[in-house]
């Protein structure tokens, strides 16, 4: 007999709550990515979607633990360039495979990063950052979401492409080593424009440069670095991946909902005002996730070696 994930299965999934995987601290930008869409996605899925926090080690520790989830549809992964593509040329040893271990659902917008200093800091410019870090290496300190996060590896570009030496402190997540930017302890950090934005708006914080291609309306008067250092420009890609394994009908139904909450044009323009970068309709998909995600593991591995940035 022909067997067809017919009527009765598109109704009965999804049938319980489901978890999405975030491998940061709460309250930093693929938190809070995760948890707008996911209160989106689970209206059309009509099952509450549960963000399970996970940090450590630049988002090894979480994506690991979800590699290693039942592939039954009811376990995802929040995936980011920095542990499903730049890792593999970062740590000597990984705690699974991007591409063997995951199947790509679909992919979020993304989200440009804003090199971000404490309001009472000395520095008013990238250019004044760098001539102080030429003159006392290893002095400026960065804080990180741990190695491989979007965070550390930009501050990585830019310190070779700088050519200075800057000290880096790793936090669980981006929003508490934003916390200790804004406090003092660190001196600067790259975080995503959908946390950074917000803060910008407020007294504790300066927004110094833009890792977009452009400047952007949400950043007025905030200059693109690569105006000043042609080249470095880069924005946190991410999305949702399924474990190895998880059938096909469970990741077309997820993605379907997500397809459905970004024709919504009231939410995708929220997420634009966020300063986060629609993409085009056909770049969300599971497909061409796949094949993104697969082609951005050879890209970063060239930019990582030539950056100079050693595996540890
Ligand atoms: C990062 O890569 O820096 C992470 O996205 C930070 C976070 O979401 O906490």
């Amino acid at each position: 007999a022909l067997l067809i994930a017919g009527p009765s299965f598109a109704q009965s999934y999804p049938e319980r709550p489901i978890t999405w995987i975030v491998p940061f601290a709460a309250g930093g930008p693929t938190d809070g990515m995760a948890r707008m869409v996911a209160a989106e996605v689970s209206k059309e899925l009509k099952q509450p979607i549960v963000i399970e926090n996970v940090g450590g080690a630049g988002g090894q520790i979480g994506a690991a633990k979800a590699s290693h989830a039942k592939p039954d549809g009811y376990t995802f992964l929040v995936g980011h360039f920095g542990y499903m593509a730049a890792a593999p040329s970062l740590y000597k040893k990984m705690k699974f495979d991007p591409i063997k271990d995951f199947d790509a659902v679909f992919r979020f917008p993304d989200t440009p990063l804003v090199l971000l200093v404490g309001a009472g800091s000395k520095y008013k410019t990238v250019d004044e950052m760098i001539d102080f870090a030429k003159a006392n290496p290893g002095k400026i300190n960065f804080g990180n979401a741990g190695v491989g996060s979007s965070s550390h590896l930009v501050a990585e570009l830019f310190a070779a492409k700088a050519k200075i030496k800057i000290m880096q402190i790793s936090y669980k997540g981006a929003g508490p080593a934003l916390n200790d930017v804004m406090g003092g302890q660190v001196d600067a950090m790259f975080d995503q424009t959908n946390t950074a934005l917000p803060q910008t708006k407020g007294d504790k914080i300066r927004a110094l440069a833009l890792t977009s291609s452009k400047p952007m309306p949400q950043f007025p008067n905030v200059p693109t670095i690569s105006s000043s250092m042609p080249g470095l420009e880069a924005s946190t890609w991410y999305g949702v991946y399924a474990p190895k394994g998880t059938p096909r009908e469970m990741i077309d139904a997820t993605y379907h909902a997500y397809q459905k909450v970004m024709q919504n044009k009231a939410f995708t323009e929220k997420m634009e005002q966020q300063g986060i970068l629609l993409l085009s309709e056909e770049d969300y998909g599971p497909d061409a996730f796949q094949k993104f995600t697969q082609s951005e593991n050879g890209k970063w591995a060239e930019v990582i070696k030539a950056a100079g940035i050693e595996p540890q």
